[in-house]
């Protein structure tokens, strides 16, 4: 056999592509790290591990929880970069920790789905501690993402980005529940991106195998390990992580099911909308402590001005809801609300603008069509130094959609008659939202030009179309 370890240095093998190729564009690192290397920078520290002796060399630290650390190494067999996974040396001495480790390898083995990190084996080492050899996720957490984005998370594209992080996360989990298994510690820190787009749910270590019930294959744990169904913490037990932990967690009841996934799944939302998690140490505290707790701030009143989408808002805080019984029933439910949402309910910026305001002039390019939600305009044509007027419109009305549609010139202007709030929809999000540039696109695009063919053949005649507003 050639020599498996000649030329072989980490992170050589480049994962391909351009970084513009990126699926999430407006969220994704810049500059991009280079590929394979699963450094993150400054933070690289060598690890201490005890795999001196096997395959894997070069280890570097790229991530430290509450019972372990993940360290890159570099596969000299198969000559790539892999996650190994192990236990803390002071968890070692605990037996808990140690069977918790060996369910969490087993659950996240089994869970094969393309949104759930893939484990490559799970074994021992020099010493005899166990580890987890799993993909290496090039990239960042969704918690890094968003501190790194800041205020920028609001604007369309990039919360138009998380949105579609979080249904795959959805995906993902809603999976693990038609398998039998809760994640029980949903957040940002636990889901990773990489740098070529693909979501990966990961730290399925306090995972809890439930009670199954459609009677699909369900996730086993073998006779050597732990019986299936049981509670691989100490009954009552506080794991997990505070912030995030569903209120059902925090009084340590025993009745922890899928909603207690939609609760994390919830605090991840409102961690997009907010930058912030949901539970403050007061509500912990009140939670743990089963006092009444005060309840979680609503996400528009931690983001000044109107950038919040209320629906998204709603469905962040439905998800939240102290008691199980008052959130989305299962996963796939809140997957659905918020998919509706991108589907539709686009949130659209507002402009208020003074009475006398030209809003579109003829002649001008225009790619924003407005819905008038407060005042009134008027629609016109100058006709020989006159204001020839063709409309006049109130809240409700649309106005300048033809040219959005048709790319063309507008072919008439409209003021503000009064003080008005409008609703400015972009041609970008009209194209997100309509497919404009499918064969449905094909159709509305075709209309308003036969719309402005029709108007231009009845200016000509001299007669104004009787409800003719600017396109
Ligand atoms: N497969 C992986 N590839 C790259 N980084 C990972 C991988 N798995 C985990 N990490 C990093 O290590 C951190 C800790 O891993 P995690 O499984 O969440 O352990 P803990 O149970 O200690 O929280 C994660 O937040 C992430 O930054
Ligand atoms: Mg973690």
């Amino acid at each position: 056999m050639s020599d498996l370890t000649g030329d072989s240095s980490p992170g050589r093998g480049s994962t391909g592509g351009k970084e513009g190729d990126h699926p999430l564009a407006s969220v994704r690192r810049v500059p991009a790290a280079p590929a394979n290397s699963g450094s993150r920078g400054s933070e690289a520290q060598t690890a201490t591990t005890n795999l001196s002796n096997s395959k894997f060399v070069e280890h570097e630290l790229i991530g430290k929880g509450g019972s372990g650390q993940v360290v890159r190494v570099f596969d000299k067999n198969i000559l790539r970069n892999v996650a190994i996974k192990d236990l803390a040396p002071e968890s070692l001495d605990a037996g808990r920790e140690v069977d918790r480790f060996v369910a969490e390898g087993r659950i996240t083995g089994q869970l094969e789905h393309p949104n759930i990190v893939p484990v490559y084996e799970f074994g021992s080492q020099d010493n005899g501690r166990p580890y987890l050899a799993m993909k290496l996720v090039d990239g960042e957490t969704l918690e890094t993402v968003l501190a790194r984005v800041g205020e920028g998370r609001l604007e369309p594209d990039a919360l138009a980005d998380f949105l579609h992080i979080f249904v795959k996360v959805c995906e993902a989990v809603a999976f693990a529940h038609s398998r039998g298994v809760i994640h029980r510690d949903l957040k940002p820190s636990n889901i990773m991106i990489s740098d070529f787009g693909q979501v990966y749910v990961v730290d399925w270590g306090i995972a809890r195998l439930t009670i199954a019930t459609g009677g699909g294959p369900q996730v086993r744990l073998g006779s050597d390990g732990l019986p299936a169904n049981v509670a691989v913490d100490p009954a009552g037990g506080l794991v997990g992580t505070p912030c995030y932990m569903a209120p059902e967690q925090l009084r340590r009841e025993e009745t922890l099911d899928v909603r207690t996934d939609v609760f994390g799944l919830g605090g991840t939302l409102y961690q997009i909308l907010t930058g912030t998690a949901p539970l403050t140490p007061e509500t912990m505290r009140a939670l743990y402590m089963r006092r009444e707790p005060p309840p979680i701030a609503p996400p528009e009143r931690l983001v000044p001005g109107d950038r919040m989408p209320p629906e998204l808002a709603r469905i962040a805080m439905r998800a939240l809801a102290f008691e199980p019984a008052d959130r989305h029933p299962t996963v796939l439910d809140l997957k659905r609300d918020i998919e509706s949402f991108q589907r539709g309910a686009w949130h659209m910026p507002r402009v208020a603008l003074p009475a006398g305001t030209v809003i579109v002039k003829e002649g001008d390019a225009g790619d924003v069509a407005y819905v008038i939600e407060e005042g009134r305009c008027v629609a016109y044509r100058l006709e020989a130094g006159q204001e020839n007027v063709l409309r006049d419109m109130g809240p409700g009305e649309v106005f300048g959609e033809t040219a959005v549609f048709s790319e063309k010139p507008r072919t008439a202007s409209v003021k503000a008659l009064t003080d008005v709030v409008l609703v400015a929809v972009t041609r970008d999000v009209l194209s997100r939202a309509m497919g404009l540039n499918s064969w449905m696109g094909a159709f509305v695009k075709a209309l308003a030009d036969r719309f402005r063919e029709v108007d231009e053949k009845l200016r000509i005649l001299g007669r104004e179309p009787p409800s003719s507003t600017p396109r």
